[in-house]
């Protein structure tokens, strides 16, 4: 079988082709960082259009760059939430649409299942039960999966993401958006230890995390240190960071018995971030999986082996064209249940 996916959810347009045999078969993607870069954020009618744009072409040269056309494919899967709605509405009505014309289901996917499930597009896939860390530009969440569909919050942020934090913390350095792998790359050239800043909510138990006091921490010792160090206060912020999601990783895996790791989402293209992880998961004799970098990030990719989970169990969307854009992982069932 093979599944067409659709990404739209934010300002990455990505195309993909997956076959539940022979693995992903091509992928395109078009990133509107360019056209957003001078408001210093996503601005949605501008991504909504944009999206517009390029998604038939998309389509068009992923069929191509697989040798294949429409008679080939089996199943439309598109994000159909979280994200901003109208670049949502954008992929949906595509995806919805062509799934009609061509006669086959449409899935609409999770934009959130898509990242957990990413790490699974590659050779060695994380078995069942494992911990997930989902950190990216909208979310921060650990959660425990038993299986496709079986998800259990464990904890989330409880104001800013990690991304979020990491790229109005760039903003405020004076770095281009989104700033965040800005951030990490400046912080590379920073002196470790030089400041020290507080790792939030490590202190009580639990797993939630707060980010935004340490954006507030930054531009405080900015405006006290100057500009001259903001390599070092780059590297302060990413050590606090990185420390605060290690940390409630390792309590999440000791409280659950559960010594398997997966990081998605954005923020898990961050060096500093996997090589901690990587050194916990040594020290612990455990296993962190982690998407190729292109996969970190939105794409089509993800969505396509996501919706071809809920195609091979028989989903079909209804024919009305609907998106989520608040659709917690809880809310999601096993593939086929409804
Ligand atoms: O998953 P994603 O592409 O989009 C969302 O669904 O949010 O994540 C984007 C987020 C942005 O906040 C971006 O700054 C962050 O991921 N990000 C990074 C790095 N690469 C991307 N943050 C820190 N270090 C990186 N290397
Ligand atoms: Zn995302």
């Amino acid at each position: 079988m093979r599944i067409l996916g659709i990404e739209t959810s934010c300002d990455e347009t990505g195309i993909a082709i997956y076959d539940d045999a022979n693995g992903l078969l091509s992928h395109t993607l078009y990133s509107q960082v360019k056209l957003h870069a001078d408001y210093g954020g996503v601005v949605p009618e501008l991504a909504s259009r944009d999206h517009v744009r390029k998604i038939v072409p998309l389509v068009q040269q992923a069929l191509a760059d697989a040798g294949l056309t429409k008679d080939d494919i089996d199943g439309v899967a598109y994000t159909a939430g979280p994200g901003l709605v109208g670049a949502l509405l954008v992929g949906a009505c595509a995806g919805r649409a062509l799934a009609f014309a061509w006669g086959k289901p449409a899935i609409a996917v999770n934009h959130m299942e898509g990242h957990l499930l990413a790490p699974m597009l590659e050779d060695n896939p994380p078995q069942f039960p494992f911990i997930a860390l989902l950190v990216s530009g909208g979310h921060t969440q650990l959660v425990q999966v038993d299986g496709i569909g079986q998800y259990q919050l464990l904890g989330e942020s409880i104001d800013d993401a990690a991304g979020e934090a990491f790229d109005k913390t760039a903003k405020l350095m004076g770095l281009d958006y989104p700033g965040g792998p800005l951030l990490s790359k400046l912080a590379e050239q920073g002196e470790v230890g030089k400041y020290k800043f507080p790792r939030p909510m490590c202190d009580r138990p639990g797993l939630d995390f707060s980010f935004s006091g340490l954006k507030t921490f930054a531009a405080n010792t900015i405006a006290a240190e100057g500009t001259e160090a903001l390599a070092d206060i780059a590297r302060a912020f990413e050590d606090a960071v990185v420390d605060t999601l290690a940390i409630k990783c390792r309590r999440a895996m000791d409280q659950t018995g559960i010594n398997r790791l997966v990081v998605a989402g954005g923020v898990s293209a961050n060096r500093h971030l996997r090589a901690e992880l990587a050194a916990l998961m040594v020290k612990r004799k455990g296993e962190v999986f982690y998407p190729r970098p292109e996969f970190c990030t939105d794409n089509g990719a993800m969505i396509a082996f996501a919706g071809m989970q809920r195609l091979l169990a028989g989903e079909n969307a209804s024919l009305a064209v609907t998106t989520t854009p608040r659709w917690p992982l809880s809310q999601l069932t096993v593939p086929g249940a409804n």
